[in-house]
């Protein structure tokens, strides 16, 4: 049983899946796609017997405030009908809102935003980085990518001028507003509200020119009043993750980096927020695991390849598998090796075949 909103994870593995949809929860038998069918189905019929309901409340409430004769003559039994159909509309739950996102952006930066030269870095004898250059142009989206433990944050970090490499410069351009998503989320504070983590006591955020109040600024994402003035700590990781959506965008900026923002959000919040990087206007460094977001969003590609290596392609994930050189193949012969056992053994060379 697993919780995901990875459309290509859960395409291949489920056989059956449970939604939770305004309280109720369903299972649906099949895989995916098959889902996805049936609920549109369902959500079509659930519209038009809306629709029926609606009618027929609607006539009822005409009926009710007819003249005083057809009052004293009314029926009890449909009064307390359409009472009971008053009470249903009410509860009647619209599905849940999308969000929406717009980033606030400052004034262009200068036409070069870092330069990077001759970096190395280690921690103890683990090299992250070994004589690494790379130079950002202003509006210029790079997707950074290597396995887990391989720099990528060490790297943001160094970039940003957080972190003095070992060896190397970083300069940074002119004129740089810069927005960071930390990927461990340190930047909001438990002991604040949404309102003050995102506004920092301030009535207003300005988006583009327009002043907008901070309380329907989060409700463009999905933050009712009370939510926003509740303590954070029983968020979810996909409204953290929102909340601090929230407050990168309302930063003006010309830099934005995101160290894995997609972290727990469901699928249209992903896709809104692919568009909103898509229509950036600065540059956007971006560290993520998800190769279509990575696929949709950036224009070039740094790979931390190992051993210190920071390789520099153009295009996305996708772009980089067609490019990247030949992944070394030394695990193959070791399996040969094993699988002709006798030549090991017999060779007695190994310390361990001699004690
Ligand atoms: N200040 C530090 N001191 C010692 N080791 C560190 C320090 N910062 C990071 N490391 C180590 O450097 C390696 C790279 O860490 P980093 O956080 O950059 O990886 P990452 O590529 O972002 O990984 P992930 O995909 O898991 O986020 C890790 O093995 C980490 O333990
Ligand atoms: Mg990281």
């Amino acid at each position: 049983m697993f919780v995901t909103h990875d459309r290509g994870f859960l395409r291949a593995l489920a056989t059956r899946i449970i939604e939770i949809d305004r309280g109720q929860v369903t299972s649906w038998p099949g895989d995916y796609d098959n889902y996805l069918r049936r609920r549109e189905e369902r959500l079509h019929a659930e519209a038009q017997e809306n629709a029926r309901f609606d009618r027929l409340l609607a006539q009822e409430e005409v009926w009710i405030r007819q003249g005083i004769k057809a009052r004293r003559t009314r029926n009890e039994g449909r009064v307390t009908a359409l009472k009971a159909m008053r009470r249903e509309r009410a509860a009647r739950r619209g599905l849940t809102g999308t969000v929406k996102m717009e980033a606030a952006s400052a004034q262009a930066s200068g036409k070069k935003v870092i330069e990077m030269t001759g970096v190395s870095q280690a921690f103890g004898d683990q090299v992250l980085l070994r004589d690494a250059s790379a130079t950002l142009l202003r509006g210029d989206k790079v997707g950074i990518i290597g396995p887990n433990g391989s720099g990528k944050s060490t790297l943001l970090k160094i970039l940003l001028g957080e972190l003095q490499p070992d060896a190397g410069t970083v300069a940074l351009g002119t004129n740089l507003k810069i927005a960071y998503f930390d990927q461990h989320r340190s930047q909001l504070d438990d002991t604040r509200n949404a309102l003050e983590n995102v506004a920092g006591g301030r009535d207003f955020v300005e988006i583009n020119g327009s002043r907008k109040h901070v309380v329907g600024y989060l409700q463009d994402f999905l933050f009712s009043p009370e939510r926003a003035r509740a303590p954070i700590t029983r968020l979810s990781g996909g409204e953290r993750n929102r909340l601090l959506l929230a407050r990168l965008f309302a930063q003006p900026s010309n830099l934005l980096v995101m160290d894995e923002p997609t972290n727990d959000l469901d699928v249209e919040t992903l896709e809104l927020l692919e568009e909103l990087l898509l229509d950036y206007p600065g540059t956007l460094l971006l560290v993520s695991h998800d190769r279509d977001f990575l696929d949709n969003v950036v224009t070039s590609t740094l790979v931390l390849e190992g051993d210190g290596r920071l390789g520099d392609y153009v295009g996305g994930y996708s772009d980089w598998l067609r490019q990247r050189p030949a992944p070394p193949c030394d695990h193959a012969p070791r399996h040969s090796d094993q699988a002709s056992g006798p030549t090991t053994r017999g060779g007695g060379a190994l310390p361990r075949a001699r004690s």
